[in-house]
């Protein structure tokens, strides 16, 4: 379980439920969530592979699922259809006006590519794989990225090795509005833009 959904699970404790016991009140509603549905629903996979099931799966294994599962929106070859997002190419474009922000050029932990597509796809019928096939389409995606070959076997361990291009990409932002403390009084009236993020057409 993520730290986070920790802290709100206390926070959720401390707040809701104390007030209740104080007070003498029940709001006879919910139940104790059971060790199978806690089970379910704490799926998260850290950046370091924390979280990631038993299980493998190489790129050559995975075509057959990506093609059955993923292509008729992500494109045979990630390429993307329509307006859906492409999974490949964007190298050298996160310079540029227009990023071309993708797995394989923006994300920095492959392990999120599994963490993803385990949490949320294929679309419309989110949860529906086995760990296995999960393993074998993320290793597709890297292979189709370059990143690994077609018979390298990803695994709990394995996975979170995989060094994705953009991993060092990510820098503390300079902006000095993001940093300041938001002013209450004796502010300033005039505001100046000094850098953006993207350059808008
Ligand atoms: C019905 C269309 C559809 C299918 C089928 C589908 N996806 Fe997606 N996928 C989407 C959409 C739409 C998004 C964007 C979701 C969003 O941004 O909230 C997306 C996003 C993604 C992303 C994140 C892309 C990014 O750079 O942000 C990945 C990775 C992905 N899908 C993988 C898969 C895989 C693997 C499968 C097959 C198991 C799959 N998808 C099947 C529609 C689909």
């Amino acid at each position: 379980m993520s730290s986070w959904l920790k802290v709100v699970l206390i926070a959720g404790c401390c707040t809701a439920a104390g007030s209740a016991v104080a007070d003498g009140t029940r709001y006879g509603y919910g139940s104790t969530p059971t060790q199978a549905e806690i089970k379910a629903w704490d799926i998260d996979v850290g950046p370091d592979g924390k979280g990631l099931p038993v299980g493998q799966g190489t790129a050559t294994q995975g075509e057959e699922p990506y093609l059955q599962y993923c292509s008729a929106c992500h494109g045979e070859f990630g390429e993307g259809v329509g307006r859906y997002p492409a999974l490949i190419g964007g190298e050298d474009s996160l310079d540029q006006d227009r990023p071309k922000k993708t797995v394989g050029s923006f994300w920095p932990y492959a392990t999120t590519l599994w963490d993803y597509i385990n949490r949320s796809m294929p679309f419309g019928n989110a949860q529906s794989l086995e760990p296995d096939q999960v393993y074998a389409i993320v290793a597709y995606i890297l292979n189709m990225n370059d990143l690994i070959e077609p018979d390298t076997v990803m695994d709990q361990n394995s996975l979170p090795r995989v060094k994705m291009p953009n991993r060092n990409g990510f820098i503390p932002d300079p902006r000095p509005d993001v940093h300041n403390k938001a002013c209450m009084k004796n502010c300033k009236d005039k505001v100046e833009i000094t850098s953006q993020a993207n350059k808008l057409p």
